[in-house]
């Protein structure tokens, strides 16, 4: 962990989940730079995140932890949350942004352990940190936000991906009824699930890579990449904090990226 700022003046908390690589890096380098006191979650810290935080004097904590076992994770979460310095607190953001595939195929041949890690990391883990995060930050008057990253694949179904369509689906509306108690609390938390377009990173690498006599998408992705249609993580991280930072961020819970951009 880095030292704590010698400045106290108020300043943003994000805590993020999966930061090692992809879109997650891609958002905490984005949030250092903004001045964020942030928390990472996932299983590899990545040095470098850590070296551009001590260039940058930011406070920086990476948790090394796997979210298939995610109870443990949102204990202690819950116990970092509580002991957060209010007075140093300008705004709370939790971003449930680490998913798990399994590998593209039909259900019925896929290892039932790995189905079972997929959901556990992917719906399971931003349940549990969700709820430990609400309930130690209950307090709290500043601004409290839940960003969980959703897909496109939660709202339409594509053969080969039905674990993770179920994950996605799930996270969409677990927001939705989450956003319903957040609502009938003084105070309650913003919650949005962001679909967060398509991403130059090793997910998508993993399903162009996939078997075609598998998982019959698998020439939609290569065609992705061929096209040059795959944002960087750099891109769509700014894409994804423009809509953390929107004024009417909870207004709408079930959100994409892609209709952000027309609004
Ligand atoms: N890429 C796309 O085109 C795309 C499109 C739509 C939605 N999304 C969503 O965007 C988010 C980020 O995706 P990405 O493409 O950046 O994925 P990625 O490159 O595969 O990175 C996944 C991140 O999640 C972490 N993670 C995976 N399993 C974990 C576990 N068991 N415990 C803790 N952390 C774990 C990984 O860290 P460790 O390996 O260090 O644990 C890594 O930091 C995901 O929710 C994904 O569903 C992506």
């Amino acid at each position: 962990m880095n030292p704590a700022p010698t400045d106290s003046r108020p300043t943003p908390c994000s805590i993020i989940t999966g930061a090692s690589r992809g879109l997650g890096l891609g958002i905490a380098r984005h949030l250092l730079q903004r001045g964020h006191r942030v928390l990472t979650l996932q299983r590899s810290p990545n040095a470098d995140l850590a070296a551009q935080a001590t260039r940058l004097g930011a406070n920086l904590e990476q948790w090394a932890v796997d979210l298939t076992q995610p109870a443990e994770a949102a204990a202690r979460l819950k116990t970092w949350v509580l002991g957060l310095p209010r007075a140093q607190v300008a705004s709370l953001h939790l971003i449930n942004n680490a998913a798990l595939l399994v590998e593209p195929g039909p259900v019925s041949g896929a290892d039932a352990a790995s189905v079972s890690a997929a959901m556990r990391a992917s719906l399971e883990a931003p349940m549990l940190l969700t709820g430990a995060f609400l309930a130690a930050s209950g307090d709290l008057t500043v601004p409290r936000k839940v960003l969980n990253i959703s897909s496109g694949l939660g709202r339409f179904a594509m053969a080969g991906s039905a674990v993770y369509c179920a994950a996605k689906a799930g996270l969409d509306h677990f927001s939705r009824a989450l956003a319903l108690e957040e609502g009938e609390r003084p105070h309650g938390a913003g919650i949005v699930s962001l679909a967060p377009g398509v991403i130059d990173t090793d997910m998508q690498v993993q399903l162009r890579g996939a078997d075609p006599a598998r998982f019959s998408s698998q020439g939609r992705f290569a065609g992705l990449k061929a096209q040059g249609q795959l944002d960087s993580a750099d891109a769509a991280a700014a894409k994804v904090l423009a809509c953390l930072d929107a004024a009417d961020f909870g207004q709408k819970v079930i959100a994409d990226v892609r209709e952000l951009a027309q609004s």
